[in-house]
């Protein structure tokens, strides 16, 4: 069975955006894969967040994870910080990596574009993912488009230590959707859907009151021409709408457009909004149930037992070829 590995951080709430791009495929991926799934709070460190909204997101999304269904007998879902290896793991490679590699990361370009201070977490983060990911050698890594910039890296780092040390690492592939990897913000269709977006009313919230994310597709930026076509160039608001609609329901976008070719914007949102309500009740039922008690903590426990024996015989592979550790 082949290997897969990918992580969401706990910075913010889950997005619309997590939800298609990373969670839904992850749930489809555990019939066929090994699945390892990890929420990455030592990358939330990169910006503040407060303590105690950190530790809120960080349940929810293991709850979220699970409420999706991602089943944890099959899956290995861990918190990164239970797995101490990772940091250590993190600090070797970021020693491989040269600052010219970090500063053509786009998501550090565009941080640095925007004019504000930022820490060398940010600028530096890449290697710990790197580590995240080599530490358990998948042979995908299925993450949205934003991510697969990070991910080639690590491969590169893969190749370079394996060339120094001798073969360690398996060589990951990002694994990017067709569909659904880059589900654009609701007001402003040529931006990402981001928690960090202007417009509150562009970001679907998973956790959100349901009423308030069926208003966000009915209020969505669209076009004057009224077709329901895809065409992301030209209609990217549509197109958008078309592109969260099939990943929702497994529906070609061809069958879409034959559905709604008589239709007017009005009634293909409707549809669509009662189509997102119906998959958020479902999600929030069950995360209601996952959130009490103890479940979540079992999870966790279970989950990083497992990837602390991995890791840990990995590390301890990276270290003796290193020459860090002089025992035998
Ligand atoms: P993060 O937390 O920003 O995003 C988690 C996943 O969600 C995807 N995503 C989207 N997909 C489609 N449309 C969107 N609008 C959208 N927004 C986010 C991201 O591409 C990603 O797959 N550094 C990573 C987390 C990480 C990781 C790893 C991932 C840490 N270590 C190892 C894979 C492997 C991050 O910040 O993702």
């Amino acid at each position: 069975m082949k290997r897969m590995l990918s992580g969401i951080k706990p910075t913010g709430s889950v997005t619309l955006g997590n939800y298609l791009g990373a969670i839904k495929p992850f749930v489809e991926y555990q019939d066929e894969y090994e699945m390892f799934v990890f929420v990455a709070n030592l990358h939330s460190m990169t910006i503040y967040v407060e303590p105690k909204e950190l530790r809120e997101n960080t349940k929810n999304l293991i709850a979220l994870y699970l409420a999706a269904g991602l089943d944890p007998e099959r899956v290995t879902l861990f918190l990164q910080s239970d797995v101490l290896e990772h940091a250590q793991l993190g600090w070797y490679l970021g020693c491989m990596v040269s600052m010219g590699e970090l500063s053509r990361m786009t998501q550090y370009k565009d941080k640095l574009a925007k004019g504000e201070s930022i820490g060398a977490g940010i600028f530096n983060y890449p290697s710990l993912m790197a580590a995240d990911i080599l530490m358990y050698d998948p042979d995908y890594v299925p993450v949205g488009i934003d991510q697969k910039q990070h991910c080639e890296l690590a491969r590169d780092i893969a190749i370079r230590f394996n060339s120094r040390y001798s073969d360690t690492f398996k060589l990951p592939e990002p694994l990017v959707p067709k569909i659904g990897a880059k589900i654009m913000d609701l007001q402003n269709p040529t931006k990402k859907m981001s928690k960090s977006g202007d417009n509150p009313k562009g970001c679907i919230y998973i956790l959100d009151d349901i009423n308030v994310s069926k208003k966000k597709i009915m209020s969505a930026v669209t076009d004057t021409d009224g077709k329901i076509v895809y065409d992301p160039e030209n209609k990217p608001g549509i197109s958008n709408l078309l592109e969260i609609y099939t990943t929702l329901t497994n529906i070609p976008i061809s069958e879409l457009e034959d559905k709604y070719k008589d239709s007017g914007y009005g009634d293909f949102k409707k549809d669509l909004a009662n189509i997102l309500g119906e998959s958020l009740e479902k999600i929030q039922t069950q995360y209601k149930e996952i959130i009490k008690g103890d479940y979540i903590t079992k999870v966790l426990d279970q989950g990083a037992q497992k990837a602390s024996f991995l890791a840990k015989k990995k590390l301890a592979k990276v270290e003796r070829k290193l020459g860090i550790t002089i025992r035998k």
